[in-house]
């Protein structure tokens, strides 16, 4: 058996039958697709059961920068964690990656659910993802058009039948200073470098989220749910101060977070598991929860929210069972 616990940053204690540090594409020559999964450093999923198969574990960690005009063209193993990457790119005068600073992961999960923050998708700033298909076993590229880069989706999160292994993602970068700064909470100082805006998102960040290394968690539990805008409509003359923002003409984006605070649940505690404190979104493990704890709180809350609002809440969290990734819905 392999232990999953340093795998999930729940935290959970679960394991998979076999697991494989993936070093490079010679590794996954002889794997199996309809019998593996795989992780990154498990920061956006949670494992309901223990699990049936390999887990592939990526830590493909090869990085390669060049240099194209003012861009740098910027090679990073899918294995390598994503929050050293941008560290080290900053020391190196790289910019543009400095809004994501924090977010928990590797590299080659990031471009999976497009991870966001700050005003800032990485798709926006990712050239092509190199992938290896374990079903097919051959390599194969992506530009950032076929990625299908939307809100925390891609092509790789919509395919998941696929078995794409991500061995690379080729980042175009900037070395001139272009801040994005329209965030609340950063757009009140003035920055004279992409290093201050990454400490300043990494102050943030600690303020609101929990550090998984110290309480288990998986960041966001649910997407902001994305409504119709006479709903939208409806609900603000109902509740003046709710945040919303346009998507587009006929679409608004609302903060999940305020809806489960509103829905009275920021902070509860059931057994060992809660809400934190600071950001009703995140689901803590206080403890040595089990998965079923963690299913329960998030039901519960997706309930709070559904009568309170009439909104279905979709998990932002990958969902994982003894045979694979399964569906919310089937649980
Ligand atoms: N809010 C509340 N109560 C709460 C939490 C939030 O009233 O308990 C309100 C806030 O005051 C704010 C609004 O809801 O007006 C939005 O909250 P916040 O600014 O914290 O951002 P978010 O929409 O909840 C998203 C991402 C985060 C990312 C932040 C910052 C999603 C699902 N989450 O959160 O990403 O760090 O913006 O850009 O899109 C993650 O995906 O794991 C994650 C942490």
């Amino acid at each position: 058996m392999f232990d999953l616990s340093p795998y999930n940053t729940f935290g959970l204690h679960v394991q998979a039958r076999e697991g494989l540090l993936v070093r490079g594409i010679s590794d996954l020559k002889n794997v199996d697709a309809e019998n593996s999964i795989i992780i990154g450093r498990g920061s956006d999923v949670l494992f309901t059961d223990d699990y049936d198969g390999l887990a592939l574990i990526n830590d493909i960690r090869d990085l390669k920068i060049t240099q194209d005009q003012d861009s740098f063209i910027v090679e990073a193993g899918g294995g390598l964690i994503l929050d050293e990457l941008i560290e080290d790119l900053l020391n190196q005068g790289i910019c543009g990656l400095e809004n994501l600073s924090a977010i928990p992961g590797t590299v080659g999960a990031a471009p999976v659910q497009n991870i966001g923050a700050y005003g800032v998708e990485i798709g926006s700033l990712i050239e092509r993802v190199e992938c290896f298909d374990l079903r097919s076993h051959k390599v194969e590229v992506f530009s950032k058009d076929q990625c299908e880069f939307g809100y925390r989706t891609s092509y790789f999160k919509k395919h998941p039948q696929r078995s794409l292994f991500i061995t690379k993602v080729v980042f175009r970068l900037s070395s001139l200073f272009n801040p994005i700064l329209e965030y609340k909470g950063l757009d009140e100082d003035g920055f004279s470098d992409a290093l201050k805006v990454r400490e300043k998102v990494i102050e943030l960040r600690e303020g609101k989220l929990p550090d998984p290394k110290v309480i288990g968690n998986a960041g966001c539990f649910f997407k902001n749910p994305i409504v119709d805008k006479d709903f939208a409509l409806k609900l603000k003359s109902k509740y003046e101060n709710m945040p919303s923002y346009y998507v587009d003409d006929s679409s608004c984006k609302l903060a999940a977070g305020w809806l489960i605070d509103t829905a009275g649940c920021k902070g509860l505690i059931h057994g060992n598991v809660g809400t934190w404190k600071n950001q009703a979104l995140v689901i803590v493990n206080y403890g040595d929860a089990r998965p079923h704890e963690i299913v329960s709180l998030a039901k519960y809350i997706q309930c709070e929210v559904a009568s309170k609002f009439g909104i279905d809440m979709e998990p932002e969290v990958r969902i994982y069972g003894h045979k694979g990734e399964i569906s919310w819905e089937s649980l």
